[in-house]
Formats: C-alpha cells, structure tokens, sequence
C-alpha cells in the first residue's frame, strides 16, 4: 500500500511525495509583457516550502492571443524566460519538482487578445465564428507550443505540462463538437489526438528523453472510454504522466458510486488509474479539500499522485497538513474562488491566515 509520503519516480524525476499543487492561473500578477512577477515568485517560493511534491506552474500562453486576459502569463518570446528561472530555482532549492502547463485558448480566446481561431468555425461564447486553422496554421500553432517547451526547458523546469481539459485549444481538437475536420485532424481517435500527439513528439525530440511530458487530459468528453483512447495516444507519443479534470462538461455520471468519499471529475481520474496502472502514473484532481481524502485516495491505490488547487491556494502548508498532521487553514469553497479572473484577489483563508 502507498502512502502519501512516499516518493514515486516519473520518467527517472524524483517527486518527493504524492500530493502536487494543479496548475492555477493568477490573473492579478502577470503585466501586459507576460512576465513572471515579483508576486509570482513569492506565490511559488511559498507554495513550494510548504511540502508539495511537484508543482505544475498555471496555464501559461504559447502566444499573445491565446491567453485568457491581458495580465496572463507567456512563454512565447525568449525575454519571458529569465522570470521563470526564479520560479524554479524557488522549487529545485525546495527539493520539488516543477513542469509548466502550455496552453492556448484557441475559440474560447478573449477578444483583446486575438481572434478565436480553432480546429473548425464554430459558434463561440460570444456568438460568432470561430475560424477554422488551415493544416498550415495548425502547423505554425504546434511550432508555438513547442518553442514555448524548449524555452520552459531553458528556465529549469523539469518537464511540460500540455494543458488538454477545461474547453481549450487542445481539448477543442479532441471534442467532437468542436472539431469537424474530415482531414487527418478530425473524426477518428487517433485523427482528434493527432493534434497534441505530434506537440508531444517534437518536444521529445527538441528536449530529450529525460525531459517529462505530462497532459492534463479530459476524463470524459463525452465518455470516459473515448477520453482513455485519447490519452492512449498521448501515451503513445511520449507522454508520461496523465493528470485528469473534466472537458467541456462537467463529470460522466455513473462513474462513481453514493458511498464514494470523491467527486465525478476525481471519479474520472480513479478511472484512468486502473487502465493506466503499471504504465505511466496518473493523478486525479477536484474537490479535494480535506488531509483524509488525499491519504483515503493514495493509501487505497486509487490514483499515483493527489492533485490540489484550492487547498494549497488557501494554505501553502496544506501538504504539511497531509504529511505530519500539523494545522492549516481550510479552503472555505468560496462560490467564485478569489484566486479566479475578473475578480478581486481576497482569498479569505489567505486573509484568515493574516497574509493580507
Ligand atoms: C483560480 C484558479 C485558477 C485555475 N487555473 C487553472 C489553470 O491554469 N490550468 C488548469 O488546468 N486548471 C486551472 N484551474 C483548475 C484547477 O487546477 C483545479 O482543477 C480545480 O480548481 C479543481 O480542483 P480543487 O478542487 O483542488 O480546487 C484553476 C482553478 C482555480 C480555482
Ligand atoms: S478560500 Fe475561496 S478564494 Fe481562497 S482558495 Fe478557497 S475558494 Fe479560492
């Protein structure tokens, strides 16, 4: 039986535990160059002294027009790479191990960023057209992600986290409803990975075999089967680790029973972990708020590693919490987190903790 302390190994990197921090977006801390901040370094120092095992840095755009707002991250010009270095001697001089999640809104862009572009013209939030990418631009959209990776290598980190979920570029190729191709992009499992799996080869081959390639990948869009297929290609183009979160819906329903202490999109990741056990590891994510769910979650093999967001938002020191028992600030499930866009950064439990 595992146990939330014990290291595992993710393409020979060391993580030290089982519990990692799931990428966060701070909207409030980057500027309109997309740098990394003074605030973002001392978030991650924080987060990365409190005993998390590996830190997956929040979305971060591959280029201006495929962030979420003007103050969001980037990692599309070489000028960005120096700010991120701080972060990540932050976590290696804290013995935790740190990727960083790549991303491009693609039709969900926000429109003081670039236009929606994606896999097919389809209806957007706003009610236009989204334009659909010629293999050309589709071409150009993956030389993006992967100069972003070999930069990310640049600045230290341990490996790349392809942001697959939540309804953006990537997971728009995957879903159906969003991806009409009939060329190579579209229609078949392996024609809707395609788009990701040949991102995940390039990097391979630009960063090396020690370089770790993760997704974060969708547990069900619509269906949990069709999700693993998916993440088999991932696997098959070189991914080594699988972190699981919801796709443009919510949870496949039927997934988990009454009596489980987990939620639907945690239920989805319990999934992945039994196809995916004894290949390559897989963490399962949301709603995870409490020391025994984490421990109930490893101890009981149901995942690799636990992944948090609000828990370690609220308190850096929640993993200490996990391991060793000590007390920590509770993550008060704030209707809208505070850490979220377009809202005012007040975190009660940060407030609680007399941070602010
Ligand atoms: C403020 C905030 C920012 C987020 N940013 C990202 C992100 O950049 N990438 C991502 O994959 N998920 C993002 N998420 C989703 C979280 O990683 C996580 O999946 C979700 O909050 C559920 O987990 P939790 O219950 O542990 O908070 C964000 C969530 C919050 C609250
Ligand atoms: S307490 Fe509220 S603002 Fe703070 S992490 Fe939890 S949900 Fe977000």
């Amino acid at each position: 039986m595992a146990k939330v302390n014990d290291p595992i190994v993710i393409n020979g990197l060391k993580v030290k535990n089982r519990i990692t921090f799931s990428p966060t977006v701070k909207f409030d801390m980057a500027g309109p160059d997309a740098k990394v901040t003074e605030k973002h370094v001392r978030h991650y120092t924080e987060r990365a002294e409190g005993g998390v095992g590996l830190i997956c840095v929040e979305a971060t755009a591959v280029e201006p027009g495929g962030r979420f707002a003007k103050n969001h991250l980037g990692l599309w010009d070489d000028a960005q790479i120096e700010g991120h270095t701080f972060i990540t001697k932050a976590c290696h001089d804290n013995k935790v191990a740190v990727i960083i999640q790549l991303n491009h809104t693609g039709i969900t862009a926000n429109p003081e960023c670039g236009p929606a572009i994606g896999p097919s013209s389809v209806t957007t939030r706003n009610g236009n057209l989204s334009k659909e990418m010629t293999v050309s631009e589709i071409k150009e959209m993956q030389d993006l992600f992967v100069n972003a990776a070999i930069r990310a290598k640049k600045a230290g980190y341990d490996g790349i986290q392809l942001h697959g979920c939540h309804g953006y570029l990537i997971n728009q190729f995957v879903n159906k409803t969003t991806n009409l191709r009939t060329d190579e992009y579209g229609g078949s499992v392996e024609n809707r990975a395609r788009f990701a799996a040949e991102i995940l080869r390039r990097i391979r081959k630009e960063c090396g075999e020690e370089f770790l390639l993760s997704v974060r990948t969708v547990g069900a869009d619509p269906e949990l089967a069709d999700a693993i297929a998916i993440a088999e290609e991932y696997v098959k183009a070189g991914c080594n680790y699988l972190q699981v979160s919801h796709g443009m819906g919510e949870a496949e329903p039927g997934l988990r029973s009454e009596e489980d202490p987990y939620n639907g999109i945690c239920a989805m990741g319990v999934h992945f972990h039994k196809a995916f056990t004894g290949r390559i590891p897989t963490s399962c994510a949301n709603g995870i708020l409490e020391p025994d769910l984490v421990k109930y979650l490893i101890e009981n093999d149901l995942t690799d590693t636990v992944d948090l967001a609000r828990a370690i938002l609220a308190d850096p020191a929640f993993p200490d919490a996990v391991l060793n028992g000590t007390d920590y600030t509770k993550c008060f499930g704030c209707p809208r987190c505070q850490y979220g866009p377009f809202t005012e950064h007040k975190c009660p439990a940060e407030i609680k903790r007399g941070k602010k």
